[in-house]
């Protein structure tokens, strides 16, 4: 799931003539499928636009096309366009100014910057912790990267092998900030590496002058959303959908 850029404005009907999707970008190890992206989440595209992005894929040999996560409104329209949902995210926020810090010391793990000659095995590692079809690859992690005016990708490492354990990828823009992408080696689970890579997060954040940090993570995920809750995030009401378009063989 590359979409944890939720802002927490409410959607508004596009009117003008600004388009309201980005560029497509190619899904993860899967060359038949494009993803549509919707670049502003104050905005909607309408239905002919979709459409027409769509025959473009289907042009280009695509056999299937799927969304980032949308708030509710653009999910209807992609709906109308066709679309049906593949999966349901929840999405959690905190309150940064008065949930409580974590002290460093209190980890039992040490976080430390995550290179970019790395995201080859943070994507290896990403796509065993997600499994397919959500597995990013290292140009996706990059976009990840790129889609806040700041952000940090930092990681934890098993000592003895100095093989990752676990990499979280956070972002800010303005007083929010994002976790982006968390993810930990299945063999590194229940030893407080997810918990670690998340207080590091938040306390980037806090010393960015961020009041509020949100999430999102797949309605059955409990592991995560255990996590996320026991640290001090609250579900929002509104969930975010991604969707997928089959299109036939050209
Ligand atoms: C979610 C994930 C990051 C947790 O990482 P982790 O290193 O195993 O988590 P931690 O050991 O730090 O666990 C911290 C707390 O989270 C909760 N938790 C973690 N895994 C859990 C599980 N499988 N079931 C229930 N609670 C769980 C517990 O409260 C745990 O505290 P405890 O061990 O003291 O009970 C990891 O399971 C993962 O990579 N999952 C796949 C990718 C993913 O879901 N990423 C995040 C969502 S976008």
């Amino acid at each position: 799931v590359n979409a944890a850029d939720p802002l927490p404005t409410p959607v508004q009907a596009l009117t003008g003539t600004r388009p309201a999707l980005g560029r497509p970008r190619p899904w993860p190890y899967d060359p038949e499928c494009s993803q549509l992206v919707v670049i502003d989440h104050t905005s909607v595209p309408g239905v002919p636009e979709i459409l027409r992005r769509v025959q473009v894929e289907s042009e280009r040999g695509m056999r299937r096309v799927r969304t980032s996560a949308l708030f509710p409104a653009a999910a209807e329209v992609f709906a109308e366009a066709g679309f049906h949902p593949i999966d349901v995210l929840t999405l959690l926020e905190i309150d940064l100014s008065t949930s409580r810090a974590t002290s460093a010391s209190s980890n039992a793990h040490r976080t430390r910057r995550l290179r970019s000659s790395e995201f080859a095995a943070a994507a290896d590692l990403d796509r065993r912790a997600f499994g397919d079809p959500w597995g990013n690859d290292a140009a996706a992690l990059a976009d990840i990267c790129s889609a806040t005016p700041w952000h940090r990708a930092r990681a934890v490492s098993v000592r003895a092998a100095r093989r990752l354990a676990g990499f979280c990828l956070d972002g800010r823009a303005g007083q929010i900030g994002y976790v982006q992408r968390l993810a930990v080696d299945p063999a590194c689970r229940r030893q407080g590496v997810g918990r670690a890579l998340i207080d590091d997060a938040l306390a980037w954040m806090r010393r960015r002058g961020a009041i509020r940090a949100m999430v999102n993570t797949g309605e059955h995920n409990a592991a995560a959303l255990a996590l996320y809750e026991s640290i001090g995030f609250r579900r929002r009401a509104e969930q975010l959908t991604i969707m997928q378009l089959d299109l036939p063989a050209t």
